[in-house]
């Protein structure tokens, strides 16, 4: 008897998978319509993957989508320029905001939810409880210390969007190696029951991470950003060679020797701690970060020194 009910249990899931739902792409833009869809999947045993994004999507984006869509049996991607972590007016003004565009190359990848909400349905007029996170170190460091209040404005949203879409695994990109790392120590005090993946930097033919700002760059800048991975990858190649404090300085004039970048940071620190590496040895597991001024446009990017990763 118990047999035969878990086989039919079995089947019974198996369809349910491969009906509506996953057939083709939804969009909302409140989180009614998507809770609605969440918890229909959420009955049907499926697994949900969750990709968060600002939008203007690019292939460092898709390569996070195709991730998910692997990994799980729906797949649900948010666009949402978040206010609270732009600690420059500007920078928030001059994002760019592309939602067609990016509905049309989300269609190619048929993830099966999007969610692109208002602000307002994000943070209503009687507000949200911001989760209590301290990040220590994480916020007093590179991008910590350099954006006063732009993780707290993260942590604020990603603790909300994972609080509306419940995913059962969440997925972001290398290329914010920081941002990763403040969402793992918030997934981890907060004891929420997410999967934290992440995704290598998608970098293009010139090895420029791909970026969403990088649409905002003049054809000169964009020539000359292609110096700032170049620079890491030379001080990868370099570690075992040259006095540490030494390369870093090296690479920040390679990056500023045209004249039309300029260099925020740019240092060496532990890929698990995110601790400063003034010197190589053997107990670390060093990366190396920089923030660069590119005209207005401000980018970042970071490379794995010993293991290698991109
Ligand atoms: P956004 O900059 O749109 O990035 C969304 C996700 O894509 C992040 O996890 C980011 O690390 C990843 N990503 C960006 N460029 C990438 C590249 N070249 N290769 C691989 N992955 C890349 O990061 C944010 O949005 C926001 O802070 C967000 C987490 C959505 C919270 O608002």
């Amino acid at each position: 008897m118990f047999l035969i009910i878990s086989i039919n249990r079995v089947m019974l899931i198996h369809l349910l998978k491969n009906e509506h739902l996953k057939d083709k792409m939804q969009l909302f833009d409140n989180i009614k319509g998507l809770q609605h869809a969440v918890s229909a999947a959420k009955h049907r045993q499926m697994k949900l993957g969750f990709v968060p994004t600002m939008g203007a999507l690019h292939k460092g984006h898709l390569s996070l989508v195709e991730l998910a869509r692997k990994e799980n049996d729906l797949v649900v991607v948010s666009i949402f320029v978040n206010p609270t972590q732009f600690n420059n007016a500007d920078d928030l003004k001059n994002y760019p905001r592309t939602l067609d565009a990016d509905l049309e190359i989300l269609k190619e990848l048929n993830p099966h939810l999007v969610f692109a909400p208002t602000v307002v349905e994000i943070y209503p007029a009687q507000g949200i409880t911001v989760p209590a996170v301290k990040l220590g170190l994480l916020e007093r460091t590179m991008e910590g210390k350099h954006r006063p209040g732009h993780f707290n404005g993260v942590v604020q949203v990603v603790a909300r969007l994972f609080d509306i879409v419940h995913p059962d695994r969440a997925y972001f990109g290398s290329k914010d190696f920081q941002q990763l790392a403040v969402i793992r120590e918030m997934t981890r005090q907060l004891n929420l029951p997410i999967e934290i993946r992440s995704g290598e930097t998608i970098r293009d033919a010139d090895g420029l991470a791909m970026s969403s700002r990088n649409i905002l760059l003049s054809r000169q800048e964009r020539e000359d950003a292609a110096n700032i991975s170049k620079a890491l990858f030379y001080v990868r190649d370099n570690w075992k060679n040259k006095n540490a404090t030494d390369l870093c300085a090296e690479a920040v004039s390679r990056i500023e020797k045209n004249g039309l970048m300029k260099v925020e940071y740019l240092e060496l620190a532990d890929s698990t701690t995110l601790d400063p590496i003034y010197d190589f040895d053997q107990s670390t597991v060093p990366r190396v970060f920089t923030a660069v001024q590119v005209g207005k446009v401000r980018l970042i990017d970071n490379v794995g020194i010993v293991k290698g990763e991109n």
